[in-house]
């Protein structure tokens, strides 16, 4: 690897640790959606930007968007990005990776004074995690055009609705539409993430190219029960929401390990309401996140976990309501683009591997209106969403390398 490619590695680490900093919480990186934390993240991506001569803006949804224009009459436009945003107690590099390394591989094109035949917007997309409002991917809908206004009267856990967030950031969420990158000017979507899961860092190998992004299925259940005294009720005689919970998410989990080939399912979020030690829950909320990259197995799999969880609930009595949140179908990625990819991968010297990606990504949305393509990177036994997560210096400088290697592959194509 050579000594300018570690320098450029440093340097977009340097920059992901600078913005980890920037957090809801001091003991960890929380930066979700419309906070201070969130702002402040969006800023310093800005001036970034700012320092290495882009046409910037921050977009009425929070998106951070900086523009190399070509020369080239009636040039397109090749998208590159990922989130800033997190998770709670989340990873430095899930998301800030990407846009890092977008601007890197920029601001290498503007220091040696190449001249593409494209334009490049780096856009780093405001809400891909959907923590705050459960709806994913809210930036990258609105580029791409797919984002409803119905969204807009979702509510945090504090009753907040996003309209008011958007409007407390000082944008107007009746211009989102104003922030769509029409269809006809895409030239393609390229966003660089790391693996999140083991097969790189098992295999020993630095990079891989997304073949296929896993559908999603996201709901929440409501059962309930009936709240009463810990110590007054009778054991057979409670409407108990808790366990009636507790059961159907044992019996979900029995379903994913007997189907784990195609599908993965999580509760990731459980709330008791009116929590208290000697009170017996009577209404109990859960989420629910299905995986799968085959839609029909999806699609199959979500009824099945829904009788599951009615059969749970008719066995105790104990109704329960089933409230979608959000589908997305899976995604092929872009054959042309990533076959550039990999010449771009053989090119800086790697073996070529492509892989499944199980996460989602902003890829997702914008794949309805543009081809897209993926590259992953090695990390730390493949840990995510967690503040384990990490990337070697010298994979960032082999993904730099890939960088340069692909944005001059689109050039001659
Ligand atoms: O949930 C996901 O797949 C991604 O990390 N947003
Ligand atoms: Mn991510
Ligand atoms: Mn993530």
């Amino acid at each position: 690897m050579t000594r300018q490619y570690l320098q450029r590695a440093e340097k977009i680490t340097r920059r992901i640790n600078e913005l980890a900093q920037v957090s809801e919480d001091k003991t960890c990186v929380t930066r979700t959606f419309g906070t201070d934390a969130f702002i402040s993240g969006t800023k310093k991506v800005l001036s970034w930007m700012n320092l290495a001569g882009l046409e910037t803006r921050v977009d009425n949804i929070g998106n951070v968007r900086g523009i190399l224009r070509s020369k080239k009459a009636g040039a397109k436009t090749l998208v590159i990005a990922s989130h800033i945003d997190t998770v709670v107690n989340a990873g430095k590099f899930d998301g800030p990776l990407g846009v890092i390394m977008g601007l890197d591989a920029i601001e290498n094109i503007i220091e040696n004074e190449i001249e593409l035949p494209y334009h490049i917007e780096l856009i780093a997309f405001s809400d891909e995690e959907g923590v705050r409002f459960h709806t994913t991917y809210l930036g990258s809908r609105v580029l791409a055009g797919s984002f409803p206004d119905s969204l807009l009267q979702m509510k945090d856990a504090a009753g907040i609705t996003l309209k008011q967030v958007i409007e407390d950031m000082g944008h107007k969420p009746e211009k989102l539409a104003s922030d769509v990158l029409p269809a006809e000017e895409w030239l393609g979507y390229f966003e660089v993430h790391i693996e999140q899961g083991p097969v790189l860092y098992e295999k020993k190998i630095p990079v891989a190219i997304v073949q296929t992004i896993a559908g999603q299925q996201r709901a929440e259940v409501v059962f309930k029960g009936e709240a009463g005294h810990a110590g007054t009720v009778p054991m057979d005689m409670r409407s108990d929401a808790l366990c009636c919970a507790s059961e159907f998410i044992i019996e979900m989990e029995k379903f994913a390990k007997a189907n784990k080939a195609n599908v993965v399912a999580t509760v990731g979020k459980l709330n008791i309401t009116g929590a208290a030690s000697n009170v017996i829950p009577g209404k109990v909320t859960c989420s629910i996140d299905l995986r799968c990259t085959n839609e029909q197995i999806l699609t199959n799999a979500t009824q099945s976990i829904k009788r599951i969880c009615s059969e749970v609930c008719s066995r105790r009595k104990i109704p329960f309501e089933w409230r979608p949140i959000q589908g997305m179908s899976p995604v092929i990625c872009d054959q042309k683009m990533n076959f550039m990819l990999k010449r771009a991968v053989v090119e800086a010297g790697c073996q070529v591997v492509e892989l499944v990606s199980g996460a989602g990504h902003d890829a997702v949305p914008i794949s309805k209106v543009a081809p897209v393509s993926m590259l992953f990177v090695r990390c730390y036994k493949g840990i995510s969403h967690n503040p384990l997560e990490n990337v070697e210096l010298d994979d960032i400088a082999t993904a730099a390398m890939v960088c340069d290697n692909f944005l001059q592959q689109l050039s001659i194509h």
